[in-house]
C-alpha cells in the first residue's frame, strides 16, 4: 500500500514533468514525507529489520570509537560537543555514551526522519539521566563548536546520480514511465554532471569507456561542507563501505555499486518496492577525502574496519572480559565485523582534523592513504 501510494506520487510527478533523475527519485524512495523508506516508521536495522550495520552487531564498534576519542576529549576539555550525523537506531549513541570515560557535555543527533528520532529515544532510555540529559536532537547542523563529528553509514544513503558512458559521450539516467511502471530513461549530462565525471576521469588510469555504467555523489562535497562547517577545533570520523577511486570505477567494476537490501537480501533493482526497500551506494573515499581538505580539514587516517578495530584496541578488550559466555558473543561479533569476507575489508575510516591532533595509532595498522 505504502509503496504504491509512493509510487504514484512519483508517477504524478514524471507525467506532469518528465522523467526525472535518478537522484531525485533516490530522494523521494528514502525521505519523501511519510513515505520513503527512512522516514515511513517502520522497521529497518538490526535481525527484524533489513540490514545490520556496525553499530548494531554490539557494542564493539562504539568501543573502539570511544578510545579514539577519549585522548581527543582530554585536549578539548569537559565541555566539548559530540555530533552524530544519521544515528538510525541510536545503538552508536548508545554505546558512545557508555563507552567514553569522558563523555562529551553535548551529544548532538543530527537525524532528519521524526520516526527515526522516536526509535534513537527509545533505544536511548535506559541510560542514566545524567547521560540522556546530554543527548539533543537538531534536524540542521549547531552553531560552532569543539569536539568530534562521526557518521556510520550515513554517506551511503545521500541520493547518487547514476551515469552511463556511450560512444557520444556520458548520459545522466532517469526514471520514466511505461504502462504504469518504472523504467530507466537516458537523459542529457548536465554540466555539473560532465565537470564531476571530467574530476573522476582525471584521476583514472584511463577514460570510463562507453558501456560503463556507475553513480557518483554530486552533493557530497557541498554536505561535507555544510555538516563540518561549525566544527572549530576536534576531529570528523565517518565510516561506510566504499573505495579509493581508482577501484571504484574500476574498469570491471562496470555496472556500478547501488544496492537494495531489502529483509537481508540484497538486490540491484532500484524500482523494486520503493520506500519499502532500501537504497544505498558505495562510497567514492577519494571524494570524500577531497571534500575534508575542501572544507578545510586536515587528513588524519583512512583504514579499512578491520585494521580500525585491531588498532584501537579490541582485541585486549575482548580478552579483559570474564565470563566466558559473553567472551564468546564479542569474540562473534568481532569476527563479523573484522573478517575480510564480512565487513573487515569492505567497510572503511577516513578522518580528518582541524585545529588539534588525533591519536592517529589505529589508523596505522592497515593504513591505506595511499590508496585514496
Ligand atoms: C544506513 S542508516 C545508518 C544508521 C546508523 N548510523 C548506523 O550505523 O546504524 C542512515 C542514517 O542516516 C540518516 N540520514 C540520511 N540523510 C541524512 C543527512 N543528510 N544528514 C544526516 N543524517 C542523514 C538516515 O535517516 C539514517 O538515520
Amino acid at each position: 500500500m505504502l509503496s504504491r501510494e509512493l509510487w504514484t506520487r512519483i508517477v504524478n510527478i514524471i507525467e506532469r514533468d518528465g522523467p526525472i533523475p535518478f537522484s531525485r527519485y533516490m530522494q523521494m524512495a528514502l525521505y519523501e514525507s511519510g513515505l520513503g523508506y527512512y522516514v515511513n516508521g517502520l522497521h529497518k536495522f538490526g535481525a527484524a529489520g533489513d540490514f545490520v550495520t556496525a553499530p548494531e552487531e554490539g557494542p564493539l564498534f562504539g568501543q573502539a570509537l570511544a578510545a579514539l576519542l577519549d585522548p581527543l576529549a582530554e585536549t578539548l576539555g569537559p565541555d566539548w560537543t559530540l555530533l552524530e550525523l544519521g544515528p538510525g537506531s541510536g545503538a552508536l549513541a548508545r554505546a558512545l555514551l557508555t563507552s567514553l570515560d569522558r563523555p562529551p557535555a553535548r551529544l548532538l543527533l543530527l537525524e532528519p526522519s521524526a520516526a527515526l528520532r522516536e526509535v534513537q529515544r527509545e533505544c536511548l532510555a535506559g541510560l542514566t539521566d545524567d547521560l540522556r540529559g546530554r543527548v539533543e536532537w537538531i534536524d540542521r547542523p549547531p552553531a560552532a563548536f569543539d569536539g568530534a563529528i562521526i557518521g556510520n553509514e550515513v554517506i551511503d544513503a545521500l541520493p547518487v546520480e547514476r551515469f552511463a558512458i556511450e560512444d557520444d559521450g556520458p548520459y545522466r539516467l532517469g526514471v520514466g514511465v511505461e504502462n504504469g511502471r518504472p523504467v530507466e530513461r537516458r537523459l542529457p549530462a548536465d554540466d555539473r554532471l560532465r565537470a564531476a565525471l571530467a574530476a573522476i576521469e582525471a584521476d583514472l588510469a584511463a577514460p570510463l569507456p562507453p558501456g560503463y555504467r556507475s553513480e557518483l555523489c554530486v552533493d557530497l562535497a557541498g554536505w561535507i561542507e555544510t555538516v563540518t562547517a561549525p566544527l572549530e577545533r576536534g576531529a570528523v570520523v565517518l565510516a561506510d563501505y566504499g573505495y579509493p577511486r581508482r577501484e571504484y570505477y574500476h574498469p570491471e567494476r562496470s555496472t556500478g555499486t547501488l544496492v537494495c537490501q531489502y529483509r537481508h537480501r540484497a538486490h540491484f533493482d532500484p524500482f523494486c518496492w520503493p520506500g519499502l526497500t532500501d537504497l544505498s551506494s558505495f562510497v567514492d573515499f577519494t571524494a570524500v577525502a577531497d571534500g575534508l581538505v575542501a572544507a578545510g580539514l586536515d587528513p588524519a587516517g583512512f583504514t579499512t574496519q578491520a585494521g580500525f578495530l585491531l588498532g584501537s584496541g579490541t582485541l585486549d578488550r575482548l580478552e579483559a572480559i570474564e565470563d566466558p559466555a559473553e567472551r564468546a558473543r564479542r569474540t562473534g561479533e568481532f569476527k563479523r565485523l573484522a573478517l575480510p569476507g564480512e565487513m573487515g575489508e569492505k567497510f572503511k575510516l577516513i578522518a580528518a582534523t582541524r585545529g588539534c591532533a588525533l591519536n592517529e595509532a589505529p589508523f596505522l595498522l592497515a593504513d591505506q592513504r595511499d590508496r585514496l
